[in-house]
């Protein structure tokens, strides 16, 4: 029997990767609660899931303002950056290959999570309908304040320092977070940015803070080292757009054009329905890429190995099943069952559900 292609290695711009099954990125809202540090739990948590072809971190903020959700890590201040580097030598010394995700949520925020309670900032001064969690419950997101004009420069100088802070973390590269309705989303599509000046109106200037950010964090990252993660035909967390192909058509231009290293889209409504609405094509926007396109949404084994041996993806994101499964890549090989993930733990706690999903045993592996 030939092995699948999904089970050999491959190149992800830069970084050599033995396999195409990825652990996709995953809030699981662990960080110590002050401070949004990992520690040695995270780091237990990725080095179980090392075999993985490549790791993705969990949405990690660039700054205190890109904080939404409660214990999310941070990588802007100096314990954090020791807590990471805590994952990435565990990740290395388990032979894996670890990316962080760099996120900056905007308006899907509340005041009781930021600083001075503060409100959180956006394209625009309107509330998301959406939901966030504050470390007690689920609470109806703030209404944001508009960024100012002049003030873009200093949120792209925040991903330049967490994109030089991964660095130092020891991370293999970094992926920027322009999905799931957070603020590169939320510039890049027309329904929540109501700008009129250059960051707003066609999507040339809703491409603009992104188009700037890879320019930071490029400077920082070889470009093979970055990669970009958007959510083109979602409306999670209250985003639309009146052209999406044309706007991420747009997006994965700008990607293109400073030669990222990957391009990783969720296909469908994030963690949802597959289903596209009339003229989306994820074969359109993948062709405008040069690098590796890397499918994340609802895949199972079959679909895995069927997207890569055809050509559709080079490599599969997996989610929900990363959370129960430390060691998907050898099940999936072998075809064995899988683990069932735990709905109650995927946010907050600590080692249960978490660190204690059981790998197969020698008999089941035989
Ligand atoms: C979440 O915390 O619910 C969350 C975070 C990042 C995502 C999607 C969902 O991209």
């Amino acid at each position: 029997m030939t092995t699948p292609k999904l089970f050999t290695p491959t190149e992800v711009g830069d970084i050599q990767v033995p396999n195409r099954v990825v652990m996709a990125p995953l809030t699981r809202n662990r960080a110590r609660s002050e401070t949004n540090e990992p520690f040695d739990l995270h780091a237990a948590y990725y080095s179980q899931r090392a075999s993985a072809g490549l790791i993705i971190t969990e949405a990690t903020q660039i700054s205190p303002e890109g904080k939404g959700y409660a214990w999310t890590p941070g990588i802007h201040a100096q314990r954090q950056i020791d807590g990471w580097r805590q994952v990435t030598d565990a990740v290395h010394t388990a032979g894996g290959r670890i990316v962080l995700q760099l996120w900056h949520v905007g308006r899907i925020s509340h005041t009781s999570l930021q600083p001075d309670g503060a409100a959180p900032v956006g394209p625009t001064a309107v509330a998301a309908s959406a939901y966030t969690f504050d470390g007690n419950g689920f609470v109806e997101t703030s209404t944001p304040r508009a960024l100012a004009t002049d003030e873009i420069a200093r949120v792209v100088e925040d991903y330049r320092s967490a994109a030089r802070n991964a660095w130092d973390a020891g991370f293999d590269g970094v992926e920027v977070h322009a999905a799931n309705g957070y603020l590169l989303d939320q510039f890049l599509r027309d329904h929540p940015n109501q700008r009129t000046d250059r960051y707003g109106g066609p999507i040339e200037n809703r491409v603009r803070i992104l188009r700037e950010v890879f320019e930071a964090v490029t400077d920082v990252w070889p470009a093979g080292r970055v990669g970009v993660r958007f959510s083109p035909f979602s409306n999670f967390n209250d985003v639309a757009d009146s052209t999406p192909m044309e706007t991420f058509g747009t997006a994965v231009d700008v990607a293109n054009g400073f030669g990222l290293g990957y391009l990783h889209l969720v296909e469908g409504e994030t963690g949802g329905s597959r289903d596209l609405p009339e003229g989306a094509s994820y074969a359109a926007l993948r062709q405008r890429f040069d690098g590796a396109y890397m499918a994340n949404n609802g895949y199972d084994r079959q679909m895995a190995i069927d997207a890569v041996e055809r050509g559709a993806a080079d490599l599969i994101a997996f989610g929900r099943p990363y959370i129960a499964n430390p060691d998907l890549v050898e099940r999936l090989r072998l075809n064995a069952p899988l683990n069932t993930p735990d709905r109650d733990t995927f946010y907050g706690g600590g080692a249960e559900g978490y660190t204690d999903y059981p790998f197969l045993t020698a008999d089941q592996a035989a």
